[in-house]
């Protein structure tokens, strides 16, 4: 990966027509002439990659040697190129597990899955050094049946080895809880005890949704919430339904352009 990578990459989420792509192509590398794309070019830059085109931002975190340093660092083979074209939604995540640093609690994730975003977020705060916990929940076999998206679009090849690598990613890490099964029913009633700190990411509604019910009176003030799919449009399900419960509750969500949404606890 190089420095380019972070903010120009032509994979395009959710381009099945392969002709059509190849026309967008163009389209951008026309666009990446008009508006540069060296990082430091002073008045131009453009960032296209995870379904997002956007131009003309500073995009600072893609010069942060420590941002580069947990992204890459934590990259194992079986994660995937992509994952660096994602380096936008990624500088969120570790803003947030930053942020968080300043309320009293434990960092959680749902869905895991081989724990790269979890092991980035990690690195990027030197977690170690924070005295918590950190709690990774998943099944480790994909979405359960019954709390499937409608239009359910992920885990065509889901790594069965999936709970092994998260294993190995954060062996000899002792402040890390590995934690298999069906949320909500595997959050433990007593554990942990306070929160300040959740990247959602396991694309169902439905066991997003009953996870922050589950957990939401544990979150202490300031907590702050990675929503990592809400704002992407094949996850409407998930942006339907999470807008409705933090409604009920009178906390509004932040849509990012990067396809996640933001939360945090207010101090009421
Ligand atoms: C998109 S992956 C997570 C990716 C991971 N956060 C990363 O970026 O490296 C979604 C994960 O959610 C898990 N999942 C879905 N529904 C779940 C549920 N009800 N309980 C626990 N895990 C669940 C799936 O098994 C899958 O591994």
């Amino acid at each position: 990966m190089n420095e380019d990578d972070l903010h120009f990459s032509l994979d395009w989420q959710g381009m099945p027509d392969e002709e059509k792509f190849h026309e967008l192509e163009d389209v951008l590398q026309h666009l990446a002439q008009i508006y540069g794309h060296e990082v430091n070019t002073p008045y131009r830059s453009i960032y296209v990659g995870d379904g997002l085109v956007a131009t003309s931002r500073t995009m600072g975190f893609t010069e942060d040697p420590r941002f580069l340093k947990a992204l890459v660092g934590a990259h194992r083979p079986e994660d995937g190129e992509y994952q660096f074209r994602r380096a936008w939604r990624f500088h969120t995540l570790c803003w947030g597990a930053e942020q968080a640093l300043a309320c009293a609690g434990d960092f959680v994730e749902f869905g895991a899955y081989l724990g790269y975003s979890a092991r980035v977020a990690y690195d990027y705060v030197d977690f170690a050094a924070t005295g918590r916990r950190f709690f990774l929940f998943d099944t480790f076999a994909g979405t359960p049946e019954g709390m499937r998206n409608e239009h359910f679009v992920s885990e065509h090849e889901y790594e069965g080895r999936a709970e092994e690598i998260v294993r190995q990613r954060f062996a000899g890490c002792a402040e890390i809880d590995i934690v298999p099964g069906s949320v909500p029913v595997s959050i433990p009633i007593e554990r942990p005890e306070r929160i300040a700190f959740v990247h959602l990411d396991m694309v169902s509604a439905a066991a997003e949704v009953a996870a922050m019910e589950t957990i939401w009176e544990r979150l202490t003030p300031g907590a702050v919430v990675v929503m990592q799919c809400y704002a992407l449009r094949v996850f409407r399900e998930q942006h339907e339904a999470l807008k409705a419960w933090a409604q009920g509750i009178g906390v509004p969500i932040l849509e990012l352009p990067t396809g996640q949404g933001l939360l945090i606890k207010p101090a009421r």
